[in-house]
């Protein structure tokens, strides 16, 4: 597990700009640093293959949460342990490989969030990256987490040399205006793109941005 930067994001809603990148290349930190507020501290850091059978039972339990408390990430609700727990060991080749970078932010020596960064090999792909399955257990949202883990995937992806970064959200989700209010451009919306247990269809919007 490499080491990250500190940051504090205990505050409720941290204003705008709270929590900006200051993820310094000496010490291969990845993490923005948020000012201290007082608040719990939040540590972000790479998760490695061989550190996710430790990790397994706090990330499947935020994804469990996060998936039934109404954000599916391509899965539907009520999310089995199993599934969750089969899904997070499937990433340990690409892990392994280098090809993709999870990132969990924790309190208090609990994984409370987690994004990755997916990193195509093919040679013409390799300025660019796809920021997935960003997630913050609904219990620690709003305290400025999710904006930092966004933060130190920039910085993941600068240091994996990645400049173009896409990704694709629920329309009009709160992680829509978070993307939106760090920079990210619409590409386009495309109706219908995901699935509801009733089967109703739900438009997803591509966003990209240029670090
Ligand atoms: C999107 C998500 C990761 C944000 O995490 P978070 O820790 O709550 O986000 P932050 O506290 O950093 O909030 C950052 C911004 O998001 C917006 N935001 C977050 N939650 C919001 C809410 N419930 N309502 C309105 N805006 C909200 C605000 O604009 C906030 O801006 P501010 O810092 O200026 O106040 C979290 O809501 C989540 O896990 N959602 C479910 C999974 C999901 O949709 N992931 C995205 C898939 S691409």
């Amino acid at each position: 597990m490499s080491r990250c930067e500190r940051g504090s994001a205990g505050r409720p809603r941290p204003p705008p700009g709270r929590a900006r990148a200051t993820a310094s290349r000496d010490d291969g930190s990845l993490a923005p640093r948020a000012p201290a507020d007082g608040g719990a501290a939040i540590v972000v850091q790479a998760l490695a293959a061989a550190a996710l059978p430790a990790a397994l039972a706090d990330l499947s339990e935020l994804l469990i949460a996060t998936v039934d408390g109404g954000s599916p990430l391509g899965f539907e609700k009520p999310l089995a342990r199993t599934e969750a727990e089969n899904y997070w060991l499937s990433l340990r080749a690409e892990l392994a490989a280098g090809s993709r970078v999870l990132l969990v932010a924790s309190s208090a020596s609990r994984i409370v969030g987690a994004g990755q960064l997916a990193l195509s090999p093919w040679p013409n792909y390799r300025h660019r990256a796809e920021l997935q399955k960003i997630c913050v257990a609904p219990a620690s949202r709003g305290r400025g987490i999710g904006r930092l883990l966004i933060e130190a995937l920039h910085c993941a992806a600068r240091d994996c040399g990645r400049s173009l970064l896409v990704l694709s959200t629920r329309l009009g989700e709160p992680a829509h205006r978070l993307y939106r209010s760090m920079d990210y451009r619409q590409a386009g919306i495309i109706p219908g793109w995901t699935r509801g247990p009733a089967g109703e269809r739900y438009a997803h919007v591509t966003l990209y941005r240029e670090l």
